[in-house]
């Protein structure tokens, strides 16, 4: 059997920094970030925890956290600039760098190749709207796939449509901060599904080693009573007529299925875009994993949601996050039980902003989140769902996109702008989860 993962997981716009250095042209974060009104604190990542810097410190600490393996993002614009053609031979350096590092410390580099970070220059010419960019997005997997031959096996094209077409450009807060009416919306997600396709047989034709994923998020619905176990599973699965982006089987669908489910062509027939059999064929490219973000869920009883307000349901320090560990046991359940795919947990963890005080940072909460939310996803492994691994998000505290560095989800604290590393309770924590789950 395969090794368990075990590890942490990162994203390059988020920590790096180096927004200009050694040849890197802008990305839309960097450009949306320019207007001071999208970011909650007024910040940007310029210069982020400084990992373009630092990755040999940080390689440092992953050693001393134990882990087996690291997810990290590529940046489009570093090593293609112009977004195609010319390869920036520097900025594909940090990578191949960074890739040694972690490979002399003997911890397994997991590349995402897209998280969110498209060149702008790309943008300029329509980016997702345009009909080439699964020519682009294929053009620049090759190029990784390529010089990463040998070195890297596990590849997560693109991390979490749902943001990407939801928040980047529907409701426009995520770059590029568009607002694009649903028909074009729907466009642009067919088109980067393509997208994923063409970059899916891009890197098998380089490297047939290579195991390829893609990494979903969505609402996990979690049932809390027998009654409501079906409607969950169905929940989780179905296709909100206002508002799709957010679903997972309109994604996951096609890429493993062979075809978008039979209520996203009832809910949006007319407007949907062309979608030819040879489209269809490209997107059905069923990845060696699953790789799954999750964070919170919602809970039915009564086959009903309940107020989790009133029900006193424990929220993160960002609203969104309901803490409620057993959507990583039904998350991956449902998800292993329809595509029956090995399931990556590829993102998890808590934003607790407890600060530092006397260089010590006490966030009991992150440790009592992991613990629960860790054995919810041991239960499911134990019930059969074949759970490839799990990797915390994020290494350390970094640029929360639009939220800036207000929401701290790290194992290691930064008292930013300054960007020394400081390990939290947390951190510690981990790493002994991780060594008494030496699988
Ligand atoms: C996910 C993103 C990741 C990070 C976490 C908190 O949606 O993939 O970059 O921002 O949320």
């Amino acid at each position: 059997m395969d090794k368990f993962l075990f590890g942490v997981a990162s994203s390059a716009y988020q920590i790096e920094g180096g927004y200009n250095e050694d040849g890197k042209s802008e990305s839309i974060w960097d450009t949306f970030c320019e207007d001071r009104n999208n970011i909650e604190d007024k910040t940007d990542g310029r210069i982020a925890c400084d990992s373009y810097h630092r990755f040999k410190e940080d390689v440092a600490l992953l050693k001393e956290l134990g882990v087996n393996s690291y997810r990290f993002s590529i940046s489009w614009p570093r090593v293609l600039p112009e977004g195609t053609g010319k390869i920036n031979a520097k900025g594909l350096k940090y990578y191949l760098d960074l890739i040694g590092e972690l490979i002399s410390n003997k911890i397994e580099p997991i590349v995402t190749v897209y998280h969110w970070d498209l060149p702008q220059i790309l943008q300029d010419k329509g980016g997702m709207l345009n009909k080439d960019f699964p020519d682009w997005l294929a053009e620049y997997s090759s190029v990784l796939a390529s010089a990463f031959k040998g070195r890297v096996t596990k590849y997560i094209i693109i991390n979490e449509p749902q943001c990407i077409v939801g928040q980047g450009l529907v409701t426009g807060d995520h770059a590029p901060g568009l607002h694009l009416d649903i028909k074009d919306a729907l466009y642009a997600t067919h088109n980067l599904l393509k997208g994923y396709g063409k970059s899916f047989k891009a890197i098998k034709r380089i490297d047939s080693k290579a195991e390829i994923s893609i990494a979903t998020t969505g609402n996990v619905y979690v049932p809390e009573d027998k009654e409501s176990a079906e409607i969950c599973r169905q929940k989780t699965f179905s296709v909100d007529p206002e508002y799709p982006w957010f679903g997972m089987s309109i994604y996951l669908d096609p890429i493993i299925l062979g075809n978008y489910p039979e209520e996203y062509y009832k809910n949006f027939g007319d407007i949907l875009p062309a979608i030819t059999k040879e489209d269809l064929d490209l997107i059905h490219q069923v990845p060696d994993f699953l790789s799954f973000n999750n964070y919170s869920g919602t809970i039915y009883r009564k086959g009903k949601p309940i107020d989790f307000k009133k029900e006193g349901i424990e929220t993160a320090d960002i609203e969104w996050e309901q803490i409620i560990p057993e959507s990583l046991y039904y998350g991956s359940k449902f998800l292993y039980g329809r595509y029956k795919r090995p399931v990556l947990v590829s993102e998890n963890g808590m934003c607790d902003n407890t600060g530092a005080d006397k260089g010590e940072v006490r966030d009991i909460r992150r440790c009592r989140y992991i613990e629960k939310y860790f054995s919810s996803l041991m239960k499911a492994r134990k019930e059969g769902a074949d759970i490839k691994g799990y990797l915390y998000w994020s290494l350390f505290d970094n640029f929360e996109w639009s939220r800036g560095y207000s929401k701290r989800f790290g194992l290691v604290y930064l008292p930013f702008p300054d960007t020394a590393r400081i390990k939290k309770d947390s951190f510690y924590f981990y790493k002994d989860l991780v060594k008494k789950n030496n699988f």
